[in-house]
């Protein structure tokens, strides 16, 4: 992994030490690095030349970015009331069988994390998950378990 200071001097001179360049750092630091870790936002703080906790606010604002170490696939299920209603419960069981963690959690290999979500805007499609950015709809257990055997052998 690239020297978090290295990595924030390099995403500062891309985007700039202006306030409004906080978030593209922000992101850049998570793609690289899959979490914004204490030295990250303490970097970046001094770089911009505002608070941590400025920085730490927006780090934990942000549902895609996180705080806490993620695995390369992050796997989003919503949560939220179509579908819930539409089997959402057996997709993650089915996720939490096949990858062996439960909901908030991540692999030991670093490769997968599982983390609930509000809706995605696919209800008409429910149940629906996001593996980072790709969404996937209609699910049912066969489809999460091809899908996860794909990105298994990515
Ligand atoms: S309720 Fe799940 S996508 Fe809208």
């Amino acid at each position: 992994m690239k020297d978090t200071s290295l990595l924030v001097s390099e995403l500062v001179a891309r985007y700039g030490n202006k306030r409004e360049s906080l978030l593209p750092i922000l992101q850049g630091v998570f793609d690289e690095q899959r979490y914004v870790s204490d030295e990250a936002m303490v970097e970046i703080a001094r770089h911009l030349d505002i608070s941590s906790a400025e920085v730490y606010g927006k780090a934990t604002f942000y549902h895609f970015l996180s705080t806490k170490p993620l695995g390369k696939y992050v796997i989003r299920v919503c949560k939220t009331i179509v579908c819930d209603m539409k089997n959402k419960k057996e997709i993650v069981a089915t996720l939490e069988n096949l990858l062996k963690i439960k909901m908030g959690e991540t692999t030991n290999n670093r490769k997968f994390s599982l983390l609930y979500t509000n809706c995605l805007g696919w209800c008409h499609k429910a149940p629906a998950m996001l593996v980072n950015d790709e969404v996937y709809t209609e699910l049912t257990p066969d489809k999460v378990r091809d899908i996860v055997t794909m990105y298994k052998n990515k």
